[in-house]
């Protein structure tokens, strides 16, 4: 069993919780630091709940430089796994300079104090906007990195530039994961996608719209050149996001140096469209759902899935929940962009 110490920043989050939970049931001794701009401390009994363990939390804003430094003099972590940012594509569209400042001002700090407390292990949260709009699909970790449709998603690829120098002087090893969609809730639902205020994401708009927490919502676009009409996505249940996260965390601890930076694709390898999403939430949950169809989204790609090969290969992780499966048996007529 793992005693190894982990900071996980952003952790009391949708992913960080499920990950925090994750880390703990293998051993690692988890303390989350979240500044609780977009979850709560309740989700901190939860995770004491459902593995028996109460992780260390600290509410903190990691843009500040002397809490950040403070926070690791405390804890002395031998791991980060750095889910803290901003995520939603259409809030950064309309904040941009927010987007930047919180997204890179906290990644900085983080690193300074990382490389400060010999802290070597460094897992980070990324994101499949890095490819924008990829000209193939499926997308793998060698495609080309594409203009930003986002400032979201520029934050991202910034990040992993940042990352990859520091990497090379070095001071830190480093697995960057870039999450496709991340959906779904784990099997207790003490824990789930519960963000503050309006959600930005279609899954919590969608199921907050169907216990009727809001009104209706809309399917930002129709008239996109995929079978029917709207975005494809490859939606990755966040247990098995999660579950990768360790396997990440588990290579970094077994590679004495990893000769530089790391990526990989965590998503399912199908993509699913907005409707087919929706009337396979429809179809599950026997209801019909209050929504219509808005013109197109600004920073939104049109279709994105991924190649998940070289994370089944080298990190040894697989998606295991796979919405497809279940479209192909339950869903209306659906059309599968099965890749493989
Ligand atoms: C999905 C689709 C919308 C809301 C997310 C995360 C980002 C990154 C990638 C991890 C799009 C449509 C949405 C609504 C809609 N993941 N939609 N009506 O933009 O793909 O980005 O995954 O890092 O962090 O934000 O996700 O859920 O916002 O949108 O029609 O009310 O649903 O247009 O096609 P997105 P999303």
């Amino acid at each position: 069993m793992n005693s190894k110490k982990v900071l996980v920043t952003g952790g009391s989050g949708f992913i960080g919780s499920h990950t925090a939970v994750e880390l703990i049931n293998k051993g690692y001794e988890v303390i989350i630091a979240d500044d609780l701009s977009n979850s709560r401390q309740e989700v901190i009994e939860a995770i004491y709940k459902i593995t028996g363990v109460r992780p260390a939390f600290e509410h903190i804003d990691l843009c500040d430089r002397e809490k950040t430094k403070a926070l690791f003099k405390k804890y002395n972590p031998e791991s980060v796994i750095h889910f803290a940012a901003k995520k939603m594509v259409g809030e950064s569209v309309e904040n941009p300079l927010d987007y930047y400042r919180t997204n890179l001002v906290s990644l900085m700090n983080v690193i300074d104090f990382a490389i400060e407390k010999d802290c070597k292990n460094f897992v980070f949260s990324s994101s499949c906007t890095v490819y924008g709009q990829p000209d193939v699909l499926p997308v793998s970790e060698n495609s080309p990195r594409k203009e930003a449709e986002s400032p979201y998603g520029n934050t991202k690829k910034i990040s992993e530039d940042i990352l990859s120098d520091v990497v090379k002087t070095g001071a830190l090893k480093v697995i960057s994961l870039r999450y496709f969609n991340p959906v779904g809730a784990h099997d207790s639902a003490l824990i789930g996608e519960y963000p503050l205020g309006v959600p930005g994401n279609l899954m919590p708009i969608l199921t907050q719209s169907a216990i009727g927490k809001r009104g209706a919502f809309y399917v930002f676009g129709n008239d996109y050149n995929t079978p029917d009409g709207s975005c494809i996505r490859d939606y990755i249940h966040v247990v098995d996001v999660a579950v990768a996260h360790v396997a990440a965390l588990d290579r970094l601890f077994q590679k004495e140096q990893i000769a530089s930076m790391e990526f990989f694709n965590l998503g399912t390898g199908v993509g699913v469209s907005v409707l087919e999403m929706i009337h396979c939430f429809e179809k599950v949950n026997k209801l019909k759902l209050n929504y219509s169809v808005a013109p197109r989204r600004p920073g939104d790609v049109e279709k994105v899935w991924a190649d998940t090969s070289f994370a089944n290969r080298v990190l040894g992780w697989k998606a295991e929940k796979i919405l497809s499966k279940w479209l192909q048996v339950h869903g209306p007529g659906s059309k599968i962009w099965q890749v493989k």
